[in-house]
């Protein structure tokens, strides 16, 4: 714990602030616009760490051609505020120019598990996501990183990663935070008007609705999918992408739910792509 949270850019002030650090040390990787989901993430790194990093970088890399890396929002300003009532210790702001310096051309690829669901709808985002993250643990050293179950997929991406690359660190996983209305917290809600922010409610509704009937003794993952569907297609303003009842360690689409099951979903509201999920257990 330091005075005051230290705000570096540079890979050298980082490495020096890093020194002054009492470990363990938690990692929190953001792409910024933070909102609770985040502050929780830092609130459990604070909980069970001594010390905790928090990264902010819309990275350029995991954002594919048709998807808009200059209208990601943005508000430095405000995070850094609740990055320090939150009490973190250091925030590391690094530049593209600093991830990826002229002539960059090393990438960490984790090759089965990003096939599927968002690996299958964005090409290379995955690529994108376990390069940055690798770099992010290689330069901050942390000896736990936490992430979000709202990215399910991701989740399991970086734990493969972490095993495979032989990382000497945990990953923790945080239960997703929802508004009072069941929508999961996401950066990109703050692109939905007030019409489309109601519609969006659809997305935490059929995930419910499907995970009652499971609860309720439905097993097979189709009629699962179909009470998704239903009531998706309930909500005009929402168009859904996919829905996926997979196994949650390999992802693979299942017939039947007999172990623990990823129930997963991305819906259209307007031009915002809104993902969810919910654990079948
Ligand atoms: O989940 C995110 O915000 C990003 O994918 C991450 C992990 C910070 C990597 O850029």
């Amino acid at each position: 714990m330091t005075e005051s949270m230290m705000i570096v850019t540079t890979l050298e002030e980082l490495f020096h602030a890093r020194r002054l650090l009492d470990g363990p040390l938690g990692l929190v990787p953001t792409m910024g616009y933070l909102h609770d989901g985040h502050i929780s993430l830092v609130e459990q790194a604070k909980s069970e760490c001594q010390s905790v990093i928090a990264t902010i970088f819309v990275n350029p890399t995991q954002f594919g051609p048709s998807e808009d890396l200059s209208k990601y929002p943005r508000n430095l300003e405000r995070d850094l505020h609740l990055l320090e009532a939150a009490g973190v210790d250091l925030v590391w702001l690094p530049t593209p120019e600093v991830m990826y310096p002229a002539g960059y051309q090393t990438w960490v690829d984790v090759e089965t598990l990003t096939k599927p669901l968002e690996g299958a709808m964005r090409p290379g985002h995955f690529r994108g996501v376990t390069t940055i993250v690798a770099k992010l643990f290689n330069a901050t050293r942390p000896d736990k990183a936490y992430f979000g179950q709202k990215d399910a997929q991701q989740a399991a991406v970086i734990r493969q990663m972490t095993r495979d690359l032989s990382y000497p660190l945990e990953i923790v996983i945080c239960p997703t935070l929802r508004e009072a209305d069941g929508l999961a917290m996401s950066s990109r809600n703050s692109y939905l008007s007030l019409e489309q922010r109601q519609a969006a409610t659809v997305l935490y509704r059929a995930l419910s609705a499907a995970k009652k009937a499971f609860d309720g003794g439905e097993k097979d993952a189709e009629q699962l999918r179909q009470i998704v569907k239903d009531v998706i297609a309930s909500e005009p303003l929402a168009q859904l992408q996919y829905v996926s009842c997979a196994d949650y360690d390999a992802l693979t689409e299942l017939e039947t739910v007999s172990g623990k099951a990823l129930l997963s979903l991305v819906v259209f509201v307007g031009k915002t792509r809104l993902i969810d999920n919910l654990i079948l257990a």
